[in-house]
């Protein structure tokens, strides 16, 4: 069936660095083998992704020889051209080595920051190098444990600082490349900096070239802070700052789980993807970048486990897109979200030209205003919608 069938124009990428998990965690050695990056791309390419995001420590150990690493990016280069899969996002490792143990742009230790900077301005020549349109900030490490030992004015100044300089880098040489930073509340630090949506789009706000930096929302970090995927993703749309997103599934306020897309909130999974194909102005796809899938192919599978999962991050996401459409085509939940008013808010409060002094004048508006009206009346019946709503996620209907 076509529509279960990924295409490369639904635009699905994954991260090398999922399939890639041998599955080492913090309580166990790894249950698998390190898979080829070559490997990885032809299967990747078989189950129809688009295109591939990477770490450069993906491709390359942590300072490697320059020939191995051009060996490295020569060998991504002629998996790419024989698969047609693109580089769709790459990023810089800031978090595994040792030497990042307290962050990378925000160390306390200034020889660690300049280095980080040094290693990131690599990468971006890479992927301009490779036509990588979205560099992708992840600070994992970037935080604290202890609030005494992390001057959080000073480490947002740097973070700020570090931004610029990697904007400036990619202007100064004519790169077309945006950046994204991806919100995370916590883990691997105890607290992480710009922990969510809101804390990243505030920041954005406050660089030189703001116009270059969007974010990168991921499903299960904003539910780490408990808070609704669907809204943060909404948040970034309202600020045209969407360049990326890391789809996943999490069950609840927890360790990051990275579950296959779907596998968490399946709800939320549904009206996001709602969202993101019918919230554009006159019901149309709001966003056109690629659906990343970051998540870990469980510690307790096999490759055929691994390879399984990776499949299933885009069939979740054709199933649900389809889901959405029966919803939105359905008669009663039309006839529903009309009681519900849904559309009304779309109408704005005040009238064409109308001032809010015509408003303080308008006696039906306030003074003639039968509030007591909607004691026992008046109702939404937004419970039949999201019932409606389920029913469509359940295939009932
Ligand atoms: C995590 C993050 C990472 C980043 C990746 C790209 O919780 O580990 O989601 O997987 O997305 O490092 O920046
Ligand atoms: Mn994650
Ligand atoms: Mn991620």
């Amino acid at each position: 069936m076509r529509a279960l069938t990924p295409r490369r124009e639904d635009k699905f990428s994954i991260g090398l660095w999922t399939v890639g998990w041998t599955a080492r965690d913090m309580f166990g050695s790894p249950t698998r083998s390190p898979v080829d990056v070559v490997e990885a791309i032809e299967r990747l390419a078989e189950l129809g992704v688009y295109g591939v995001s990477f770490h450069e420590e993906d491709l390359f150990p942590f300072g490697c020889a320059e020939s191995e690493r051009l060996r490295a990016v020569e060998r991504l280069r002629e998996a790419l051209a024989s698969t047609g899969v693109v580089a769709s996002m790459l990023t810089t490792n800031l978090f595994s080595h040792p030497v990042f143990k307290d962050g990378g742009f925000t160390s306390n230790d200034r020889a660690v920051r300049r280095f980080a900077l040094r290693k990131v301005f690599r990468n971006i020549d890479l992927a301009a190098e490779l036509g990588t349109p979205v560099y992708v900030m992840w600070g994992g490490r970037e935080g604290s444990e202890y609030d005494s030992a992390k001057d959080v004015l000073a480490a947002l100044q740097r973070y700020r600082e570090a931004a610029n300089l990697m904007a400036d880098y990619a202007v100064d040489n004519g790169y077309q490349l945006r950046f994204a930073i991806e919100p995370k509340p916590n883990e691997p630090r105890g607290d992480i900096l710009l922990p969510t949506v809101g804390h990243a789009l505030a920041f954005i706000d406050t660089l030189e070239r703001p116009d270059l930096f969007g974010v990168n929302p991921e499903t299960g970090h904003e539910q780490m802070a408990g808070l609704n995927y669907m809204h943060g993703v909404a948040q970034a749309l309202d600020h045209g700052k969407l360049f990326h997103v890391d789809l996943n599934g999490q069950r609840g306020i927890k360790f990051d789980q990275d579950l296959v897309f779907g596998h968490g909130d399946i709800a939320n999974a549904f009206s996001l993807v709602d969202l993101l194909e019918h919230g554009g102005p006159l019901g149309g796809p709001c966003y056109t970048g690629v659906k990343n899938f970051d998540y870990k192919p469980s510690r307790t599978e096999d490759m055929t486990g691994v390879w399984e999962s990776a499949a299933f991050n885009m069939r979740m996401y054709l199933l649900l897109k389809q889901r959405t459409e029966a919803f939105r085509s359905d008669p009663e939940v039309i006839e529903a979200m009309s009681a519900a008013r849904v559309a009304e808010l779309s109408t704005p409060t005040l009238g064409e030209g109308e001032t809010y002094s015509d408003l303080i004048a308008d006696r039906s508006a306030y003074e003639d205003f039968d509030a007591q009206s909607y004691f026992g009346g008046k109702g939404f019946g937004f419970v039949r919608l999201n019932q409606l709503a389920l029913e469509h996620l359940m295939g009932a209907r």
